[in-house]
């Protein structure tokens, strides 16, 4: 994937959901396509399907289970989403913490099934941990300024740079950051503290015009 990449991540957004989420990916791609900028979206399982059908961005899952073919009723096959127009998954999201010996095992089910793996992490030495699991993508988020739209690159900027040095002595693997980021100077801070990219979620899915949004940010990459 070409750096520095903007994921969007959709979350359970009521203007993100079903046939919103399908609106909001066409906007978001409509600005990667005149700025020529990596823009993913990260969005519910059952919108992985028509958001694919829908835009030529990368479409991502929010999280898949570490399972194989077989049985195991209620999970999320990574194959299914691949077969369902996903090119990637996000994994560890504060929201949806996992187990660090199932992660494990997860990132290595998804690079099996051909998923591009963003795999979240609360602090530096989360990062660094993660980065020893063999990930595409380390995304630090301090949890306590997610959806607060105070930003991490203003916020703790040395979370950014530590979680960058940090992961380099492990691997060499891009790190994102997100939590509050909400403008351009957001994303070029964080860009010149180390990061290859932002993750954002509430900035864009609360906007009343989140196509503006994704445009001063893509800017700023
Ligand atoms: O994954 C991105 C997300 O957790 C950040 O959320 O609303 O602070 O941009 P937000």
């Amino acid at each position: 994937m070409k750096l520095p990449v903007l994921a969007i991540n959709f979350k359970t957004y009521r203007q993100a959901t079903g046939q919103n989420a399908v609106r909001l990916a066409r906007i978001c791609a409509k600005e990667a396509a005149k700025s020529r900028k990596q823009v993913i979206v990260g969005v519910q399982a059952p919108d992985i399907f028509p958001v694919s059908k829908a835009v030529s961005i990368p479409v991502f899952a929010q999280h898949v289970d570490g399972i194989a073919y077989g049985k195991n009723t209620g999970h999320i096959l990574p194959e299914a989403v691949r077969q369902n127009g996903a090119k990637g998954t996000f994994l560890n999201h504060a929201e949806h913490k996992l187990d660090h010996k199932i992660l494990k095992a997860t990132i290595k089910a998804c690079r099996k099934a051909g998923l591009t793996t963003i795999v979240f992490a609360a602090n530096k030495k989360e990062a660094a941990k993660i980065a020893g699991f063999n990930p595409d993508f380390v995304a630090v988020e301090p949890p306590e300024l997610i959806g607060t739209g105070i930003s991490v690159s203003s916020t703790k900027p040395e979370v950014i740079s530590s979680s960058v040095a940090a992961v380099r002595k492990v691997k060499k693997v891009p790190v994102l950051c997100g939590a509050g980021i909400s403008k351009g100077t957001d994303v070029a801070r964080a860009i010149e503290l180390g990061a290859k990219g932002a993750a954002v979620a509430s900035a864009i899915t609360t906007s009343k015009n989140p196509g503006a949004v994704v445009r001063e940010l893509i800017r700023a990459m």
